[in-house]
């Protein structure tokens, strides 16, 4: 088991490794005298005040706040663990992570094995492959070349109930557990375990450092359902965060201007393999908010592609839904029907990759389908028709972030309708003080709410912690946990939250971090720090407040009036006399 990363490494590392190259490699970076600058990609914004210093080797956001070094842009943006983002640079400047202790002080979240499970278990498939006549047969009638079998490492899981299990060694009590982890088997009503995959065309799929993480298996016959199995939920594979083939798209492109979305493994690959290595595709599930940015961050440019049924079209609403906000400038989406019956995968291999191009260059843009499908059927030449469509345009132009394009497209709504796209939802958004949810709950647990949202907050919060003279219930424990997150790099809400799994806390614990599952995280951010300050500030009124009721009583010491003093002469007038 993987042990702790030496302190010492970290050191060396990050003095291996330049800030500007990592970020420049994800962020488009200009000069600006000394520093680099951007549009910041941690919140919305028309003018850049995201900055990346070369001296002192740190990014900041001026309009968010996020800060921090090559390691902390690389958790944030790449979504990764403390030990993922450190082996991820590492590997950029080709060093090896050493790892002291070992299974004694092993993190409780250490994957490290699970990883090499699933590893094992994609080479014994693709090892299986040649030696099956049928799978090697219907690799053939489905045009799969030798090497799209090898990129994307097709295998074959055979007849049998315990082949993966012998093969990873399930008669070890520990292996068991992590193939149980890994979800590789399945148990009967009986409790007996059997190979989950089985007489499976096996597709590994990977993450977005190329590790395996789960499966999906497609049977031979059609009689035989369902078509595809997938790979359950475990601790390394989150269906609505992973995308198919990322992977293979990203070995096969240095930089992206398009990324196309596709319906199914085969697609994918009969794409790939075809020359346009620049699919990926959800893995039996609608297009969630989380697909949509890891898309955009791949590439500006995102092609969604629908099968032209109802049910294509169905999902192509839903994926137009969770595009919206995440459309700022700069990233456009784009909507491709195929022909009834066709598929990526049947159609490029009619009309070869010149023709599937020519539909890509031709798909539908995004604003193009809004307008379309929200006025199929209204009769916009009348009055009321308008109006209806105005009305169910105006919410979903409002999603849109600040920006031109927003404009343009509350532009064109007054063009169609004549009525205007009232924006207040977003406006409202961006005056975090004035959001009616901050001051409906204490400021204390809100600020514990926040932090539950975003741990890694934590290590922003200036120490000694000045809001701790607060006398509120619940400072304490804000305290202890902004301790806990800061220890913990990396540590996401649920785990933070584990940690008071047998504490009378819990509950409210709970509660808590549900309060705050939906909002903008940068929006989240600034009223965090904003709840600290008040706090921070309520604590010097209430101790001035104190010290002037016992200045009153006669009953200060020296040191007390000393401090009043200064209590007083710091207090800051408020701007407009109010007495
Ligand atoms: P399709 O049935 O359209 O598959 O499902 P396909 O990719 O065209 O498959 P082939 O060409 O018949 O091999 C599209 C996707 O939906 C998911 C899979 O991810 C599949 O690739 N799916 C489909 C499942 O998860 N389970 C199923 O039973 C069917
Ligand atoms: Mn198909």
């Amino acid at each position: 088991m993987r042990g702790r990363i030496p302190d010492s490494f970290i050191d060396d590392l990050l003095a291996r490794v330049d800030i500007v190259d990592v970020i420049e490699r994800r962020v488009p970076l200009k000069k600006a005298g000394r520093e680099w600058t951007a549009c910041c990609p941690f919140h919305n914004e028309r003018t850049p005040s995201f900055y990346v210093s070369p001296t002192k080797q740190f990014f900041h956001c001026f309009g968010c706040g996020a800060h921090g070094s090559a390691i902390k842009f690389l958790m944030d943006y790449d979504r990764l663990e403390f030990p993922d983002a450190v082996e991820e640079l590492a590997q950029s400047v080709g060093l090896k992570v050493p790892h002291e202790g070992g299974r004694d002080n092993a993190p409780r979240e250490d994957k490290t094995d699970l990883y090499s499970l699933l590893d094992a278990a994609a080479h014994w498939y693709e090892g299986e492959l040649p030696r099956s006549a049928e799978a090697q047969a219907y690799c053939k009638k489905r045009g799969l070349d030798a090497e799209t079998i090898a990129r994307f490492r097709i295998g074959w899981a055979p007849a049998g109930y315990d082949g993966v299990m012998k093969a990873l060694g399930a008669n070890e009590p520990r292996r068991m557990q992590l193939l149980n982890e890994a979800g590789m088997v399945a148990s009967n009503e009986r409790g007996s375990k059997y190979d989950r995959f089985r007489e499976r065309l096996m597709f590994p799929i990977l993450d977005r450092r190329g590790r395996v993480i789960a499966f999906g298996g497609r049977v031979l016959s059609s009689e035989q359902s369902p078509k595809y199995l997938n790979s359950p939920e475990t601790p390394l594979f989150h269906k609505g965060r992973e995308l198919f083939a990322l992977w293979q798209v990203k070995q096969a492109n240095a930089s992206l201007s398009r990324i196309v979305v596709v319906e199914g493994y085969m697609d994918v690959i009969a794409m790939h393999q075809a020359g346009l290595p620049i699919a990926v595709a959800t893995l039996g599930t609608a297009t969630t908010p989380e697909h949509t940015e890891v898309l955009f961050r791949a590439a500006p440019d995102v092609v969604f592609c629908f099968d032209g049924d109802r049910a294509g079209r169905a999902a192509a609403w839903k994926a137009l839904e969770s595009a919206l906000p995440r459309l700022r400038d700069g990233r456009q989406a784009y909507f491709l029907f195929l022909p009834d019956g066709e598929d990526p995968d049947t159609l490029i291999r009619k009309e070869g990759k010149s023709g599937f191009e020519q539909r890509l260059k031709n798909a539908t843009p995004l604003s193009e389908y809004f307008f379309g499908e929200l006025s199929h059927d209204v009769d916009t030449g009348s009055l009321d028709g308008r109006a209806r469509l105005a009305e169910r345009a105006r919410p979903l132009i409002a999603k849109l972030p600040d920006g031109a394009f927003r404009d343009l497209m509350a532009q064109e709504l007054e063009k169609r309708t004549g009525a205007r796209a009232v924006l207040e939802p977003d406006a409202a958004a961006r005056r975090p003080a004035q959001r009616p949810v901050a001051v409906q709950r204490s400021l204390v647990r809100s600020a514990i709410a926040l932090l539950l949202a975003q741990p890694g907050m934590a290590e922003q919060v200036e120490r000694p912690y000045r809001f701790l003279r607060l006398d509120k219930p619940g400072i304490d424990l804000l305290a202890e946990l902004i301790d806990m997150a800061r220890s913990r790099p990396g540590i996401n809400p649920a785990m933070l939250v584990e940690h008071y799994a047998e504490r009378p806390e819990y509950p409210a614990l709970q509660k808590l971090m549900a309060a705050t599952v939906v909002g903008e995280p940068a929006i989240q951010r600034i009223e965090f720090f904003d709840a600290l300050q008040r706090m921070e500030q309520q604590a010097i009124t209430q101790r001035r407040d104190m010290l002037t009721a016992k200045s009153r009583e006669g009953t200060l010491d020296s040191a007390e009036k000393a401090e009043l003093r200064e209590l007083l002469a710091a207090r800051v007038q408020p701007p407009v006399a109010s007495s």
